[in-house]
């Protein structure tokens, strides 16, 4: 979907060329600035009992005499937050799905001045209304035939709208990127298939790549990693990806994801319930390629680094067992007590080995834990870190993407459940705290680096009908890596 803006007073918003016009009404008073049809439509639809201005309301009305676009419909929302308006236009373009219209134009009323935020909010609307998965279902269809949206707005308005549609429209193919990577199955998205995707990255944005094989996994001694990837026929992967947008001497940002992808839990198997969504388990890895995608797309003036260790977590002949004491990248010596708990195995090679990068700063993405979607549900991500500034910088970014994230502590006192009696940590502690306990052995790894972690368990895709990849924590990433280009200090 394409998006752009187009200026307009209020009452050239009856005149706009578009074959659909969705009017997002902000606050709950019928807005002064609306020209008089679609106020008298407005009207008209409140009186009837159709439509009430409730944040959350929406109606499609169709023609309105007086409106020269053919179909029009109000959204309503509850005030002018970037996510209230957020919602608003989900729903609103919800309500032209299935109909014949190819380009929208949508007009924010009542809300005063529009912000980037505002812009940005239509274009990840946009693109979540548009993206369907297709790969492996060609009976889903054509999909929507909307292909643009316009956002109207007034010439005070239109240098924040500009560029809000622009980042928004590079997190929309990041994001959607990540969707479709993530949501391929186990058997059309290998490890080698994974490496695949980031090397046609690489070719379309330009990025460097190199992707390493089991004997260069052997030669660099990475032995937490090539435990889990030992049970699979399936070789493993540590891809490198490399965006330069700055000086050489500029320190890199590194981007970590978790790579399995399909993680059955290994010898300490899952119970089959719900097993086929841990398809879904290489969403970190997936995330760090939508965001090199909207970082590159936007040029920003940074330099990031992205490192994706990829393998399969199967039950085998070959497979590690439980209490097999493995020796990681770092040297130190790991007891692996539950082999489900394989996230962090292939994780803290890749920490280890980011520290050659000397990077100003390492982010881990990965659905790492059960206990996270526990603790914090499905709205927010986890977030780790023992740096304060790093901690407010990531949880800004997640506000301002719509994308959030909640930090979670890492007190030293939880690091007491990693003790083994065979090698230098254990890679589980006890239930409690499980996802904390998680970060604790990630950590163990970090000395070196000003790290974070997100656990995206319960953010990266939905369960149930809409089951599917959400492409988050895209939105964050990128918002996060953006300031950093424009020199913010964390
Ligand atoms: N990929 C899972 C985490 C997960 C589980 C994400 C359920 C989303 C939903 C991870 O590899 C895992 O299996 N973690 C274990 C850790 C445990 C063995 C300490 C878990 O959360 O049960
Ligand atoms: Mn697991
Ligand atoms: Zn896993």
């Amino acid at each position: 979907m394409d998006f752009r803006h187009q200026l307009t007073t209020a009452a050239g918003v009856a005149s706009v060329n578009a074959d659909a016009l969705l009017v997002v009404v902000i606050g709950n008073k019928v807005p002064s600035d609306l020209p008089a049809a679609l106020s008298k439509a407005l009207q008209a639809a409140i009186k009837q009992g159709d439509l009430a201005l409730e944040g959350g309301r929406c109606l499609y009305v169709g023609q309105v005499p007086g409106v020269k676009a053919p179909r029009v419909a109000f959204a309503v929302a509850g005030d002018a937050t970037p996510r209230a308006v957020r919602s608003a236009l989900a729903l609103g373009l919800a309500q032209f799905k299935g109909l014949g219209s190819k380009q929208l134009a949508v007009w924010l009323s009542g809300g005063g001045t529009l912000t980037e935020a505002h812009a940005e909010a239509l274009a990840t609307a946009g693109g979540d209304a548009v993206y369907l998965y297709r790969y492996t279902k060609p009976s889903a269809g054509p999909g929507s035939k909307l292909s643009r949206a316009t956002l109207l707005c007034t010439r005070a308005d239109e240098a924040a709208v500009a560029y809000g549609l622009k980042r928004g429209a590079a997190i929309v193919a990041g994001v959607t990127l990540a969707r479709e990577v993530a949501n391929r199955p186990g058997n059309h998205c290998t490890p080698s298939q994974l490496a695949e995707h980031a090397e046609e990255l690489a070719r379309t944005m330009k990025l460097k790549v190199e992707v390493l094989g089991r004997k260069e996994i052997e030669k660099l001694g990475m032995g937490a990693f090539l435990a889990v990837a030992q049970g699979s026929d399936e070789p493993p992967r540590f891809i490198v990806l490399r965006y330069n947008g700055a000086a050489d001497s500029d320190a890199p940002v590194v981007l970590v994801g978790k790579g399995i992808t399909f993680d059955t839990g290994g010898i300490s198997i899952k119970p089959a319930a719900e097993m086929d969504e841990m398809k879904f388990d290489m969403g970190g890895a997936a995330s760090v390629l939508g965001t090199f995608r909207a970082v590159a797309q936007l040029k920003a003036r940074v330099n990031l680094i992205g490192l994706i260790p990829t393998c399969e977590n199967m039950p085998s002949g070959r497979a590690v067992k439980p209490g097999d004491v493995v020796k990681s990248l770092s040297g130190k010596t790991v007891e692996i007590l539950n082999t489900d708990a394989e996230g962090r195995l292939i994780l803290c090679d890749a920490l280890s080995y980011a520290e050659r990068f000397k990077p100003r700063v390492v982010i881990d993405i990965a659905t790492l834990t059960g206990a996270c979607v526990v603790a914090l549900g499905h709205h927010r991500s986890g977030l780790f870190t023992p740096h304060d500034a790093l901690a407010e910088a990531l949880a800004r970014a997640g506000d301002a993407a719509l994308d959030p994230c909640w930090r979670m502590p890492v007190d030293a006192e939880y690091d007491d459940a990693l003790k083994s009696n065979f090698a230098d940590m254990a890679n589980v502690g006890p239930r409690a705290g499980g996802a904390i306990t998680a970060a604790m052995f990630l950590k163990r790894f970090t000395d070196k680096l000003r790290w974070a972690h997100l656990d995206v368990a319960g953010t990266a895709w939905r369960s149930g009908a809409q089951k599917g990849a959400t492409g988050r924590p895209v939105g964050l990433l990128t918002h996060y890596v953006l300031a950093q280009a424009q020199g913010g200090a964390a």
